[in-house]
């Protein structure tokens, strides 16, 4: 494992899905975090950039543990301790970066790559001398101490950020650095990480321990209730509530794929009408999202030990990670556990088996659970559901026609092969009324808000460019299959600005 302390730079994460995806098994962790309290003894350690300059009255520090780990040779080295300058040249962007070479040989850590790249820079401070017993492995036309290394210890500081795309060879240097110099295998894959899951959950559990959860059909919940049920079969319990805000028929097919498909226990409970009468006259919208959250409670199905959440490892960075004072955009209810009172006021264990995985990750993890592909490659659906697509007041007759839209959009999507190149897709209602002629009569009628976006990692997104006549085509089916619309948009708002949700 390699370890890579987080100081709040924006790449951090970058850096550990770098080292995954060479099969090298990375955490992050708060570059505050005390080495003693490790629950693993990593083999290389990264201290990340941060938006803080080491002078800065506040500047996060690292356990100073971290430089005196003995006989621990493998090393990345924030340059805090040495002579910083805070920039007269800010530096941002590309610059090319050249290994030094010494005595015919440049450093291990450029080991088969060219010996001028391109880099990506993003600092404010820089070096201004070497530290004692540092050496510089490269240069760039800005700086003099682009990469400098220890001359006996695996200690380097990199003034550039290897982990993201725009440095050329990033990921060859990363892995120089982890396989060559610190001793990582690349033996990381999900089949293995599969095996030591249903271990761990074997041994969390017990021999007697019952597991309860909540579902929602969703890739996350799927894949761990598959894990769940294949670690301790009938002892793990699903239970499905139906809020009345699911998508056309979800309810049902939800239930035929997780009981039947994929055997798990599962009961649902149709809480609809307390949820739609329960939203009547909210129209803020985190006012409906904490009435939704405070109205699923699944522990309500009996005497059970541990609840199971599905949790990612971005949730769990974003609560751990350095990152000051960040203000809420939105509150998102699954994450960070069930509300106290249902929890540790009922005895309740939380119990996260995918909290050190990537959303493709877990993907991955559902094929090596042999779910099929349709439901690994489910796209996003919002907790709150349908009620965050249809702005202000959520009535019955909204969510049908929310509800009727997206499914002749999603069914278009898939029979136009686009499903998989899209990251999100959904219909939304915006219930001011529009003006329309239909039949000689002049009518007024909902709108109807088309959005599908691609991401990544769903923090920004892009607008997807669908074909005219494929637009065209959706527009028509809606107007004149969903009662009650006479207008249908596309919403072609990136984010930023705009948020992937219409609320
Ligand atoms: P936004 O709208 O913030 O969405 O750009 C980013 C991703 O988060 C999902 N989302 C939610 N998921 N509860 C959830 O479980 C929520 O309240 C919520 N709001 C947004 C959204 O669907 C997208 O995938």
């Amino acid at each position: 494992t390699i370890l890579v302390l987080d100081f709040g730079s924006q790449y951090t994460h970058l850096i550990t899905r770098r080292l995954r995806e060479l099969n090298v098994f990375s955490e992050m962790l708060p570059c505050t975090q005390k080495l003693s309290e490790l629950k693993f003894t990593p083999k290389g350690i990264i201290l990340s950039g941060g938006p803080y300059s080491v002078y800065e009255e506040g500047a996060p520090h690292v356990d100073p543990a971290v430089f005196d780990l003995n006989g621990m040779q493998e090393l990345a080295y924030r340059i805090d301790s040495a002579n910083v300058i805070a920039g007269t040249h800010r530096e941002y962007g590309h610059a090319t970066l050249r290994a030094r070479s010494i005595g015919g040989h440049v450093d291990r850590l450029f080991d088969g790559i060219e010996e001028s790249m391109r880099v990506w820079m993003s600092h404010g401070d820089k070096l201004a001398k070497l530290p004692e017993g540092f050496h510089t492995v490269a240069t760039s036309d800005n700086s003099e101490y682009a990469a400098i290394a220890h001359g006996s210890k695996a200690i380097y500081g990199l003034q550039f950020h290897p982990e993201v795309t725009h440095t050329q060879n990033g990921t060859a240097l990363l892995k120089n650095f982890a396989v060559g110099i610190c001793g990582c295998k690349q033996d990381w894959t999900m089949q293995k990480f599969l095996e030591e899951a249903v271990a761990q959950i074997r041994h969390t559990v017990g021999e007697k321990g019952q597991v309860l959860a909540a579902v929602s059909g969703g890739v996350d919940s799927t894949v761990a209730a598959k894990l769940m049920k294949e670690a301790i079969g009938s002892r793990f319990w699903a239970v499905l509530v139906n809020n009345g805000l699911m998508r056309l028929n979800e309810c049902e097919q939800v239930q035929k794929d997780l009981s039947e498909a994929l055997g798990i226990n599962l009961t649902v409970v149709d809480a609809s009408k307390e949820f739609l009468d329960g939203l009547k006259g909210i129209e803020d919208p985190e006012k409906k999202r904490k009435f939704i959250a405070a109205a699923h409670d699944p522990t309500k199905a009996g005497k059970i030990e541990f609840f199971m959440q599905g949790t990612l490892y971005p949730d769990v960075i974003e609560s751990l990670s350095f990152k000051g004072p960040s203000a809420t955009i939105k509150t998102h209810h699954n994450v960070g556990g069930l509300p106290e009172r249902m929890m540790n006021g009922q005895g309740l264990k939380l119990i996260e088996p995918l909290r050190s995985l990537y959303k493709d990750e877990v993907r991955e993890l559902g094929r090596a659970l042999e779910i099929r592909e349709e439901l690994v490659m489910r796209h996003p659906f919002p907790g709150p559901g349908i009620a965050v697509r249809i702005l202000g007041e959520v009535t019955p007759e909204k969510v049908e026609i929310a509800r009727q839209a997206d499914h002749i959009f999603i069914s278009e999507i898939r029979k136009a092969g686009l499903y998989n190149q899209i990251s999100q897709a959904y219909a939304a209602v915006d219930p001011s009324r529009a003006v329309g002629v239909m039949g000689d009569k002049r009518v007024y009628g909902y709108i109807v808000v088309l959005r599908a976006v691609t991401t990544t990692d769903f923090m920004t997104a892009e607008a997807f460019n669908f074909p005219w006549d494929f637009l065209q085509r959706v527009m028509n089916r809606i107007v004149n299959e969903v009662h009650g619309v006479c207008r249908v948009v596309y919403d072609v708002t990136s984010k930023p600005p705009g948020t992937i949700e219409l609320e």
